[in-house]
């Protein structure tokens, strides 16, 4: 076996799949995907070919002849914790195709499933989060980015219901007995009072990238090419419009700088506050927290960096998780190139500021492990969401912004351009892209230490802090806290929540209760509807041992699902003793049903580490 990916099963001597034909029955009632997948190879094999899974019921293995062969098949019984289950087939000689048919767990780490009480349209919804490795909770894959696939997909819904994917929408119609291949019944399939959504997605993309949702989604077009959806009725989706007015600006503006953009469309959909992450570049419909929805134009960031994906990531794809760095370190530069150019310059480094401060955070919370502070870590072993830190946007985001240094801009521009026009449509690691470089840019290696920024531990002597005035101004401010002065009414006028958020996290963190609660009398900071400024603080406050932001906390994390607020939160509550500890337990037991099933589970793990 020559594992490609110590993330998935996947054997590199074997072929591995490049199509998939997906029919899914959603049965609302059971949580459960009811599903046939029509896998095609990439070239014929016969014998084993290995499938991740995770939480599958396997029903039948066959061959796509007619009549169909079954394909002797069987599903590992030890299940590893981070990789599930293997599937293995054996494949009948020269197999091209072949069909599955299996179900979805309730617990499927990728999916969510909301109640019709738990939404705002009252209608049930569903939404699939596939990075970094759930797809393989959702249908048999080889669940590695280094094996790109195309699909088609039915989603067999309840017809008061409306489905989106990240693919092309083919049509709404009603369902025909010929299409579900044994996901269920004719029956079923084609009861009165179901629709089928049908999809399809013609670009290769790694499995990470497939992803759905149904329930009552409404939507408003935003330009010729973009349309926000969301669930919960008129009101959100004219906050949602307005908030991303200027969407197709900023298509215009990544594909001046990074050439043309391949998508065809870049729709958004606004997700239940449950969503685990701010936004997720799922290629057409980008996924949205509804946090983001301010009213300030904060949101504009969070789409900037889900739109670069569409460029880093998603056409230049990292080949396993050890490489997310040019995933997301690519993408956290593009994302500032846009902003500079939507925002203005101070904007942008305003968000380099909040982005060192965080860099610097990972240092401490990685210090017992210092190997996640590498830009190419070691991830065998590792589950992806324990990890998931700062340092390969921010770390990859200043080793890129070294390179820009060392070069010039214009050069790194066309460096850019040309790497993207190269690789598009394809999965590479670090290697690659330092082969790249050096030809590319002849002796950078003398000039810059490669090897150090790669493969080294900590913060890289020669990254740099940005320098600008709004920056360097609150971070002086942030440093007169210590010595008991606040910031002045005046001195805070203009400022929205990214500067907020960046005075929070430059403020000395062994501060008194007494300053923390001033700090609050004056601005509200525990009450602020912008939920970075609220976490930012809280963060603040806790370790204080001041209790009387219990009910704020509490409010907080069980309101929104977003990991970036939990983690922070539940940790500070975890790691002190007595009260705040078994607030953090109690408010888990509650909340846990609300949060999405990867959000669910990383708040576990930060609660028993510290147990
Ligand atoms: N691709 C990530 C989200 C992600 C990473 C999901 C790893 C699962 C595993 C997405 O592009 C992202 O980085 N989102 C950020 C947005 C921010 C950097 C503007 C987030 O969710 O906070
Ligand atoms: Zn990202």
């Amino acid at each position: 076996m020559a594992p490609v990916d110590p993330h998935s099963y996947t054997d590199g001597e074997h072929p591995v799949v490049s199509h998939a034909a997906l029919a899914f029955y959603l049965d609302f009632a059971a949580s459960t995907i009811h599903a046939s997948a029509l896998l095609t190879l990439d070239a014929p094999h016969s014998g084993d070919l290995l499938l991740d899974t995770r939480a599958l019921a396997i029903h039948s293995a066959s061959t796509a002849a007619d009549p169909p062969e079954p394909i002797p098949f069987s599903l590992a019984a030890d299940l590893d914790p981070v990789l599930g289950s293997a599937l293995t087939l054996t494949l009948p000689p020269d197999t091209t195709s072949f069909r599955l048919t299996f179900s979805t767990s309730p617990a499927a780490s990728a999916l969510q499933w909301l109640a019709p009480p738990q939404t705002a349209s009252g209608q049930p919804f569903v939404f699939s989060q596939c990075q970094s490795i759930h797809a393989r909770s959702v249908f048999p894959c080889h669940d590695t980015p280094a094996a790109r696939i195309t699909f088609s997909l039915l989603l067999n819904v309840p017809a008061q219901l409306s489905a989106v994917a990240a693919a092309r929408h083919v049509a709404r119609r009603d369902p025909l007995p010929a299409d579900h291949r044994g996901a269920c019944d004719d029956e079923l399939w084609c009861a009165p009072g179901r629709i089928v959504e049908e999809f399809q997605m013609e670009q290769s993309v790694p499995p990470y990238l497939f992803a759905f949702a149904a329930g009552g989604i409404g939507f408003r077009d935003l330009g010729p090419r973009t349309r926000v959806y969301a669930e919960g009725g008129d009101k959100v989706l004219d906050e949602a419009a307005r908030e991303f007015a200027g969407v197709e600006e900023m298509v215009k503006v990544g594909e001046s700088l990074f050439g043309p953009y391949e998508w065809e469309r870049f729709d958004l959909l606004v997700l239940p506050p449950s969503f685990p992450y701010g936004g997720m570049e799922n290629p057409r419909m980008v996924f949205l927290t509804p946090t983001v929805i301010k009213g300030d134009a904060a949101g504009a960031q969070v789409v900037a960096h889900e739109l670069a994906h569409s460029w880093t990531g998603n056409l230049i794809t990292n080949k396993t998780n050890e490489d997310f760095w040019l995933n997301e370190g690519f993408t956290t530069y593009a994302e500032r190139r846009i902003v500079e150019v939507v925002q203005g310059e101070e904007r942008a480094a305003l968000n380099m500021g909040i982005g060192w401060r965080g860099l610097n955070r990972m240092m401490e919370r990685f210090k017992d492990n210092m190997e996640f502070t590498k830009l190419k870590p070691n991830m065998a072993g590792i589950d992806p969401d324990d990890v998931y830190s700062e340092v390969p946007y921010e770390k990859g985001f200043q080793f890129l912004w070294r390179i820009e240094r060392q070069i010039g801009r214009p050069a790194f521009d066309e460096f850019l351009k040309k790497y993207i026009a190269t690789f598009k449509f394809q999965s590479i690691d670090t290697e690659t892209f330092l082969e790249f470089l050096k030809t590319n840019v002849p002796g950078i290696e003398n000039q810059i230490d490669l090897k150090l920024w790669v493969e080294g531990t900590g913060i890289p002597p020669d990254a740099m802090e940005p320098d600008s005035s709004t920056y360097k101004k609150i971070c002086a401010l942030a440093a007169e806290f210590k010595s008991g002065k606040l910031p002045s009414e005046d001195e805070v006028a203009d400022w929205s929540g990214q500067e907020w958020e960046l005075y929070l996290e430059n403020l000395p963190t062994d501060v008194e209760a007494s300053q923390v609660t001033a700090l609050d009398e004056r601005y509200k900071l525990s009450e602020s509807r912008d939920y970075e400024v609220k976490v930012a603080f809280l963060q603040l406050a806790i370790p204080t041992g001041c209790k009387c932001y219990f009910n704020e906390v509490e409010k907080c994390l069980k309101q929104v699902g977003r990991m970036k607020y939990l983690r922070p939160l539940y940790s500070s509550l975890a790691k002190c003793s007595g009260e705040e500890k078994m607030l953090a337990q109690r408010i888990f037991s509650e909340a846990q049903e609300f949060y999405h099933p990867i959000a669910r589970s990383v708040a576990e793990t930060i609660l028993s580490k510290h147990s």
